[in-house]
């Protein structure tokens, strides 16, 4: 039913039918009533009469969003845009129709155009619904992994894709790792013309592989901030499916991912299990699983430009020889316990944030001899404890001194040493092809 007002208006149109001033004042209240259909065959039909009129084309976008022609309504106002003084209040349906086509970023652009230009058009409610799409579309992807098809007791298993903002520079030491990074995937990425002209197929994965806790997965998650690419972390745990053949398809359906996101770093943690040797697997189940990886990392059937592998493991020893053909894991690192020199920049690192006072990083890593990154990160947690208890005590918060992190590590047992008494026996007595020449010369056993 119409209100009074638009009886009233209608009454008087029909007296004067060709009195736009009064058809505009129509279409306008058919807009605050919500007569969208109506308001646009009005403001369709005032434009054949005043074609170039503003207003008009505004009250019409505003139709078209009101009936979510978002698109037509796009066009237009878009078109209007053009004009060398556009009316501000365009600007605010340019932003509703952008926050309709899904567009948060644009709409707020336009958004706060409009209310620069008029302070008094803010649109409390426009304003939340930006902020709601752009909150969400903010919010981390996930890769969802199926459960078998009909299981819906099935946990759904997702997992997260990150956008990392650490990089090299939060890395200590390392160098050498740092640079076959660099010249096998960075600069591939950014100069592929001079790779391709030198016939160089870029692609193929690297192998880091070393004692717990020396920086392996923070190694792969800063390369991916390095070429500020996504970061999809994946462990073993997140393929393995009971369902038959499930695993192979979660695998899939994480490389097709990475293969949309690239740049992307896709990082498999843990390798060993992934990649476990095929002679050892008793079940084909296993077998299948290796051989779903071996062709997603070839890229024959599949293009793997642009999305850079990394894995990791402890153990390449129980890694499926396989996997070190040309074209998959074909850079295979030792990533040792970090050197003095890397032991003081880690130290300096994991201290920036820190309440500390004149610290001598070169003193502590002389006396921190075998120990790995997350054991000075164990050192420096054990230093703070420290002196927060002093500080519930004294009332009197107190900055980290050296001397502070010397006791601490005093108090930390060094975690590598046991890794290489097993790493030791593989690297003497199964070492084909000088895979663990590294292994033997850090132990200064050979070379
Ligand atoms: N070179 C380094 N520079 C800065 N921090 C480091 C470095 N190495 C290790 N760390 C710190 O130690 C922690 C453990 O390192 P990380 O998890 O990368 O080790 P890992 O080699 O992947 O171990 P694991 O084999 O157990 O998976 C990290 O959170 C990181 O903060
Ligand atoms: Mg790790």
């Amino acid at each position: 039913m119409d209100s009074e007002e638009l009886t009233e208006l209608r009454a008087a149109i029909a007296g004067a039918p060709n009195n736009i001033p009064l058809q505009k004042l129509f279409g306008q209240a058919l807009l605050r009533h919500q007569k969208y259909e109506e308001a646009e065959a009005t403001f369709k039909n005032i434009l054949r009469a005043s074609p170039d009129d503003a207003s008009v084309k505004l009250g019409l976008a505003t139709a078209f969003c009101g009936l979510s022609k978002t698109s037509t309504g796009l066009v237009l106002v878009e078109e209007m845009m053009k004009a060398p003084k556009p009316p501000i209040r365009a600007w605010l349906v340019y932003a509703k129709l952008l926050l309709q086509s899904g567009n948060g970023s644009e709409a707020r652009d336009a958004y706060e155009k409009a209310i620069l230009l008029d302070p008094t058009i803010k649109d409390a409610f426009l304003e939340s619904e930006i902020n709601l799409l752009n909150q969400k579309k903010q919010e981390p992807q996930k890769i969802k992994l199926g459960g078998a098809e009909n299981s819906e007791t099935e946990e759904e298993t997702t997992i997260d894709i990150e956008k990392p903002s650490t990089n090299f520079s939060q890395v200590g030491g390392m160098e050498k790792v740092k640079e076959e990074i660099r010249m096998k995937i960075i600069h591939p990425l950014a100069h592929p013309e001079i790779y391709k002209a030198y016939g160089k197929k870029i692609g193929g994965g690297i192998l880091l592989y070393g004692p717990p806790g020396c920086g392996k997965t923070h190694l792969a998650r800063a390369t991916a901030g390095e070429v500020q690419s996504n970061f999809i972390p994946v462990g073993i745990s997140d393929i393995l499916d009971l369902y038959l053949g499930q695993s192979e398809r979660n695998l899939h359906a994480i490389f097709e991912k990475a293969r949309r996101l690239k740049p992307c770093v896709l990082f498999f943690d843990e390798a060993d299990a992934l990649g476990a040797n095929r002679t050892d697997m008793r079940q084909s189940a296993g077998r299948h699983l290796i051989n779903q990886f071996l062709s997603e990392l070839d890229g024959i059937e599949y293009d793997n430009e642009g999305v850079l592998i990394l894995a990791a493991t402890n153990t390449p020893w129980h890694l499926d020889p396989a996997f070190r053909r040309p074209g998959r894991f074909d850079r295979i690192i030792f990533v040792p316990p970090p050197d003095e020199a890397a032991r003081a920049a880690i130290l300096e690192i994991h201290l920036a944030n820190k309440p500390i006072q004149n610290i001598d990083y070169n003193q502590i890593a002389r006396q921190t001899k075998d120990f790995s990154g997350a054991d000075l990160q164990a050192v420096i947690d054990r230093a703070i404890e420290q002196k927060l208890t002093a500080a519930m005590q004294s009332g009197v918060p107190q900055p980290l001194t050296t001397a502070d992190l010397l006791q601490a590590a005093k108090l930390q047992k060094p975690t590598t040493k046991e890794w290489f008494n097993t790493a030791k026996n593989y690297a003497l007595f199964s070492n084909e092809s000088g895979l663990y020449d590294d292994i033997l010369s850090y132990l200064n056993l050979k070379k």
